[in-house]
């Protein structure tokens, strides 16, 4: 069992537990401080394991959403706060979110807002749940077409990563999750070590579970340091950039695959920048490997086109990017819009 905690400025502490048997064992125990809980997942997830949530936490009620991003919508969120208040839970009574980064995200922003904050408590079944979006804080639903536009900080009371949930994610889900990890290997020398080492197991679970508190490590220090992101907390926008401008013009991988794509045009960016040439090339191997290669992406230019509409990457014309640079380094570079969709073009082109 490996236990962290994150007391970041303004917000209240959060511990994040990582070991085994959380629905029989931690969540029972940690639910016993509460007059009362509420719990909250989705179809496919309350399937899989909602009968043995129920059996370790007896008569709880439940509210489930449709699984996947297209409901991570304000209908979902106020059906939930609707259901919570049906249920008659108080300021002192605690929701429990169970399932990935979309009901994590959901239902932390439900307990943000019910009785203008109650506890909530995150169990992360998606790898890219444990290692990412159960750990921070950050919570939201998308709103006309954009992701996360309405949202809150609200960290969780606790956080329970079980490796166990891994057995039954789908391939997808696991490249999805080893997406964030890599990111994270460009930024942090330990990971990137981990991950490079071990390249032949890049998609073993137990591996990847292996993985998950260090990741969890790394991340709760970045928001120890910065909890509202007004500076160092941006690292983690690390290939971000690039990834959400190919994610919402083509929009066929996962968000993990195009942060792996993302990461491998801004090493690119970072090479031509006097970035440490022979890390980069290893990173972006390293990326090859979990991505299985470079798939048929939409025009670059159009990337850059896209990207530059994004607000949060723009300040005035230009393109703000976190980028890798050496081993555990990384770089803030402004780039004009026209130079990054130059940028962009001449990187396509290399693929071709
Ligand atoms: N708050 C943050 O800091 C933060 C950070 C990164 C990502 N996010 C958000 O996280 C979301 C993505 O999270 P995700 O990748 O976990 O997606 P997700 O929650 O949609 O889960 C992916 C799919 O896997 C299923 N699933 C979940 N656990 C399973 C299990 N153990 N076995 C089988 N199937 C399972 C889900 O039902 C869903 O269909 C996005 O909305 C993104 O914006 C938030
Ligand atoms: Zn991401």
């Amino acid at each position: 069992m490996r236990t962290f905690s994150v007391t970041a400025k303004n917000t209240q502490k959060s511990r994040i537990v990582c070991r085994g048997e959380v629905l029989s064992k931690a969540l029972p125990a940690a639910l016993r401080t509460y007059r009362q809980a509420f719990l909250f997942s989705d179809d496919l997830v309350w399937g899989l394991y909602g009968a043995r949530a129920m059996r370790a936490l007896g008569s709880v009620p439940v509210h489930t959403m449709s699984a996947g991003e297209a409901h991570k919508t304000p209908e979902t969120l106020l059906s939930l706060l609707a259901a919570m208040a049906q249920a008659g839970l108080h300021r002192g009574d605690c929701l429990v979110c169970l399932g990935g980064g979309v009901v994590g995200d959901v239902g932390g922003l439900a307990a943000a807002l019910y009785m203008r904050g109650i506890d909530c408590i995150q169990v992360p079944t998606t790898l890219l749940a444990q290692v990412d979006s159960s750990v921070g804080g950050k919570t939201a639903v998308d709103l006309c077409g954009v992701k996360n536009l309405v949202g809150a900080f609200h960290q969780p009371r606790w956080v329970f990563a079980d490796p166990a949930f891994f057995r039954t994610l789908p391939a997808r889900e696991v490249r999805c999750g080893l997406g964030e990890i890599v990111k994270h290997g460009a930024l942090s020398a330990d990971i990137f070590d981990a991950l490079e080492q071990n390249r032949d197991r890049l998609f073993d679970r137990s591996f990847l579970a292996s993985l998950v508190p260090a990741n969890i490590a790394f991340k709760a220090e970045v928001v120890r340091k910065d909890a509202e992101e007004t500076g160092l907390r941006k690292c983690l926008n690390l290939g971000h950039t690039t990834a959400h401008a190919f994610e919402l013009l083509d929009g066929a991988l996962s968000h993990g695959e195009y942060v792996l794509i993302g990461t491998w045009f801004e090493a690119e960016i970072a090479k031509a920048r006097g970035g440490d040439a022979d890390y980069l090339a290893r990173l972006q191997s390293l990326v090859l490997t979990a991505l299985g290669g470079i798939p048929a992406l939409p025009p670059a230019e159009e990337a850059a086109r896209i990207a530059c509409l994004d607000k949060k990457n723009v300040s005035r014309s230009d393109i703000v990017l976190t980028i890798p640079w050496a081993k555990g380094e990384y770089r803030l570079l402004t780039l004009d819009a026209a130079e990054y969709g130059r940028e962009l073009a001449r990187i396509g082109r290399l693929l071709c």
